[in-house]
C-alpha cells in the first residue's frame, strides 16, 4: 500500500487515510490506485467490519491533483473511475471524518459515507463550475437524494463554500465536532457499528443503498461523458492553468 494512503485495522474498523498533508491531501494517480485495492480489499477481508476515512494533517482532503491530468493519456480511464466504483460498491458501512478542506473528490466521497462527521474548521466545495467541468462520482445524483434539488443544485452551481455548521444544516454531516476530538470520536463510532456482526451491517447496507444504486449508475455515465466534452476545453485549460499560477481565472470569451 502507498504511503500516501495509509490503512490501519483497528479492532475491526479499517481506518484509511489520505496522507499528503503539503498537497491538502490532493489524490494523485498512485493514490487513486491505491484507494481502489484498499475498499476493494475491505469489502473481501473478513476482519474488516467497517472502514473509516480520513486525511491526515489539517485537511481532509482537496480532490484530483490537478497537476496528474497529464498522467493518463487519451481515451485512457483516469484510476480516479474505477476508485470512484470501488467506494461506491463497498458493501460495509463506511464512517467519514473530514477537517479542513474538502474539495471536489474531497466532498464527492463524503456523499457516499453512510455517516460524516466533520470538524469545525470544515470548509467544502464543489469547484466544477469553477474548473470548467462536470460533477463525478455520482455526485450529481446523490448530493440532491442528500439534500433535495434545490440546495444541491446552489452548492453545484455557485461553487460556494460550505463551513461546519452549513454542513451540518444541509444534512452533509450527522455531526460537528472540534477538530481536536474528530478522529476520536469518529473511530469510536465506528467501533460501535464494528461489534456487530458483518453480515447483518451487510445486509442493512444492500437495503439503505438498493434504490440508490441503479440511480449512481446512471449519473456516473452521464457525468462520465460530460467530463469527457468538457476536460481540456479552452475554459478547463484556463481553471488549471490558474490554479497553478496562482492567480483568478478569466473565462470570458472562452466558450
Ligand atoms: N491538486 C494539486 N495540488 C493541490 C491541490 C489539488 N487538488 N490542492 C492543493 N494543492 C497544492 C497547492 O498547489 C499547493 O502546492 P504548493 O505548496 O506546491 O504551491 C499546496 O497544495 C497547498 O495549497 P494552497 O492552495 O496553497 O492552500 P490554500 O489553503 O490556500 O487552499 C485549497 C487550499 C484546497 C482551497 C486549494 O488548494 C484548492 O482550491 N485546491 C484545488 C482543489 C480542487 O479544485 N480540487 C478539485 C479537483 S477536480
Amino acid at each position: 500500500m502507498s504511503e500516501l494512503l495509509l490503512t490501519e485495522n483497528r479492532d475491526g474498523v479499517l481506518v484509511i487515510t489520505f496522507n499528503r498533508p503539503d498537497k491538502k491531501n490532493a489524490v494523485n494517480t498512485q493514490m487513486w490506485i491505491a484507494l481502489r485495492e484498499a475498499f476493494c480489499a475491505a469489502a473481501q477481508d473478513n476482519d474488516v467490519v467497517c472502514a473509516l476515512l480520513c486525511g491526515a494533517g489539517d485537511n481532509f482532503c482537496s480532490g484530483v491533483d490537478l497537476a496528474s491530468f497529464g498522467d493518463v493519456g487519451e481515451g485512457e480511464e483516469h484510476p480516479f473511475e474505477s476508485a470512484a466504483r470501488a467506494v461506491v460498491e463497498f458493501d460495509k458501512p463506511l464512517v467519514a471524518a473530514a477537517q479542513g478542506a474538502a474539495v471536489g473528490g474531497g466532498a464527492t466521497v463524503l456523499f457516499h459515507a453512510d455517516i460524516v462527521y466533520v470538524g469545525t474548521t470544515l470548509r467544502l466545495r464543489l469547484p466544477f463550475a469553477s474548473l470548467g467541468l462536470a460533477p463525478e462520482w455520482g455526485s450529481s445524483y446523490m448530493l440532491q437524494a442528500n439534500i433535495g434539488a434545490q440546495r444541491a443544485a446552489e452548492l453545484f452551481y455557485t461553487a460556494e463554500w460550505v463551513d461546519a455548521d452549513k454542513a451540518l444544516h444541509l444534512g452533509i454531516a450527522a455531526d460537528v465536532l472540534p477538530d481536536a476530538d474528530l478522529f476520536d470520536h469518529a473511530l469510536a463510532k465506528a467501533n460501535e457499528i464494528a461489534q456487530w456482526p458483518v453480515n447483518a451491517l451487510r445486509e442493512i447496507k444492500r437495503t439503505l443503498r438498493q434504490h440508490h444504486l441503479p440511480a449512481i449508475d446512471a449519473a456516473i455515465n452521464a457525468e462520465q461523458a460530460a467530463m469527457v466534452r468538457q476536460a481540456g476545453s479552452p475554459e478547463n485549460i484556463e481553471a488549471i492553468t490558474a490554479f497553478m499560477e496562482k492567480r483568478k481565472p478569466n473565462f470570458r470569451g472562452l466558450s
